[in-house]
């Protein structure tokens, strides 16, 4: 393979680096060894799959003017073509395997699914390879699934082996070597990591069975995850409650992806705002507004499973924190101000909070009674611009990113933004809320998925439908893309 021409025809050397996630040196070594990792031979070959998109989008003269719908921006993650077997064991635990399956493949994970028979009582094959998009295996005497994959090599051809819920059951038969189904045997006849998360009765836990099976798993190199305290699904407290999914990526996540010196955003400060305010009118009622954060916080996972040191500010929400990123929780817009100014400086900085522009006036500290007359007036006060406020900072963030949330003309809305807050990229969407009679399309707040266009300067970008993590994803591959730019254009020219 010719290394050089492919770093051409994916885009380059800093497209390539943002793709594989390596700093500049390492595609220096490629090109004087010639060749590349076999790491990253299977990120390589998915990319010039797809090179006539690739190039169009790293040429930074096309679509200079107007508004076009492009494919956005395909960002391969660093743990890109890294497979794990799932073995799923039979608790009431196992229907939190879903999630944890959604939660792998969002960080860029492929999913083989292995499903015990008694899982099976409690999930089901066709839901788990519905969400994974890959075959699901239950059967050790399947003619189809040896002639297709065979026992042997699902064992073998994976990254990992990762089981959850690790029932008592299931632990006791991969302590003592027996294998009598597929997962069990899965589990004897691998030579990959073993991560196991268990889930059972705290007493079952406790056992001195359960525990000697434990203890001679972790001395054969089996890694533990959890399990944790608190109420179980059999009704008791105490130990044994599964790890969430996102504690359970996380483990994974410091296993599988490479060293986080290497990867693209390494050294890199990323502040992200997210979520929405509120504002308090009295001591039992505020102004907020629908966001859910999820749009903000799949921006800060992404930043993060890049290397960035993430500083995350968010306004109350419901969803749970990414996980490795610093979480700073307000309330108001005056405190997600204060907060951000007190992050800085910063390399980047995505405010995608729903910030209330008001805030009342003179807010009561007790309930505001209801009276004789017909109406009240609430006289309400700006609250600081906090994108603003980062636009024209001395600490000013060198990408500095922010939303529109527009309900008509987007594209004008988002440039005049853009200008206005000093900012480099808007990212507008057309918001609508859900309640009411409102059938449209556009519904985002809370919702999983968005339609956005990127707005930057003299250029904007439709991008198509796609899920909030997604467009996190793709916009973080951007975000490397223009930073290595804007490095390479302070680099002197070599005359
Ligand atoms: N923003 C901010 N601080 C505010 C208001 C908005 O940081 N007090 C940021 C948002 O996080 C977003 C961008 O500014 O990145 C645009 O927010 P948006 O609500 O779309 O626009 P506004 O500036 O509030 O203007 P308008 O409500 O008139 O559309």
């Amino acid at each position: 393979m010719d290394v050089q021409k492919v770093i051409d025809q994916l885009g380059g050397r800093h497209a390539l680096q943002s793709l594989l996630g390596v700093g500049p040196s390492a595609i220096s070594n490629y090109i004087t060894r010639g060749c590349f990792p076999r790491r990253v031979q299977s990120i390589i070959d998915t990319a010039l799959q797809d090179t006539p998109h690739h190039n169009q989008l790293h040429n930074p003269n096309a679509n200079s003017t107007s508004s076009t719908t492009l494919t956005p921006p395909r960002i391969i993650h660093p743990t890109h073509g890294k497979r794990i077997a799932l073995i799923i064991g039979g608790g009431i635990a196992a229907y939190k395997a879903l999630e944890l399956t959604r939660r792998l493949q969002d960080h860029g994970f492929h999913i083989t699914g292995i499903m015990t028979k008694s899982a099976q009582q409690f999930i089901t094959p066709l839901s788990l390879s519905a969400l994974s998009g890959e075959k699901v295996y239950t059967d050790l005497f399947s003619l189809t699934d040896e002639a297709e994959m065979g026992h042997i090599r699902l064992a073998r051809e994976t990254d990992l082996v990762l089981v959850v819920p690790a029932t008592a059951n299931l632990m006791a038969r991969a302590a003592n070597g027996i294998a009598d189904d597929l997962a069990s045997t899965i589990l004897l006849a691998t030579t990959a990591p073993v991560m196991m998360a268990p889930a059972m009765n705290p007493a079952m836990w406790s056992h001195p069975a359960t525990q000697d099976n434990l203890a001679r798993l972790q001395s054969r190199g089996v890694h533990i995850i959890g399990p944790d305290s608190g109420d179980t699904a059999c009704g008791e407290d105490g130990e044994g409650r599964l790890t969430s999914p996102q504690d359970i990526v996380a483990h994974v996540r410091a296993r599988l992806e490479p060293d986080r010196s290497s990867l693209a955003l390494s050294g890199k400060h990323a502040l992200v705002t997210s979520g929405p305010t509120i504002e308090p009118i009295d001591s039992v009622r505020f102004i907020a507004n629908h966001s859910s954060g999820k749009q903000g916080h799949a921006i800060a996972a992404a930043l993060a499973s890049h290397g960035a040191t993430v500083t995350l500010v968010n306004g109350p929400v419901t969803i749970d924190p990414p996980t490795g990123v610093k979480l700073v929780s307000v309330e108001t817009a005056q405190e997600m101000h204060d907060a951000c100014m007190a992050a800085l400086p910063a390399d980047i900085a995505v405010c995608a909070a729903a910030v209330a522009d008001w805030r009342a006036q003179a807010p009561k500290n007790h309930k505001i009674k209801k009276q004789a007359a017909d109406s009240m007036t609430l006289n309400l006060v700006k609250n600081p611009d906090i994108l603003a406020a980062l636009g024209t900072h001395e600490q000013r963030p060198t990408l500095l990113v922010g939303f529109a949330a527009e309900t008509e003309n987007l594209e004008a809305n988002a440039q005049q933004k853009r200008i206005a807050k000093n900012c480099d990229w808007i990212i507008g969407n057309l918001v609508a809320v859900s309640s009411g009679t409102n059938t449209s399309d556009n519904l985002v707040f809370g919702h999983d998925k968005n339609t956005i266009m990127l707005v930057r300067d003299g250029t904007s970008e439709a991008w198509p439908k796609m899920r909030k993590t997604e467009i996190a994803d793709k916009l973080v591959a951007a975000m490397i893309m223009t930073l290595n730019e804007t490095v390479a254009d302070k680099e002197p020219a070599n005359v």
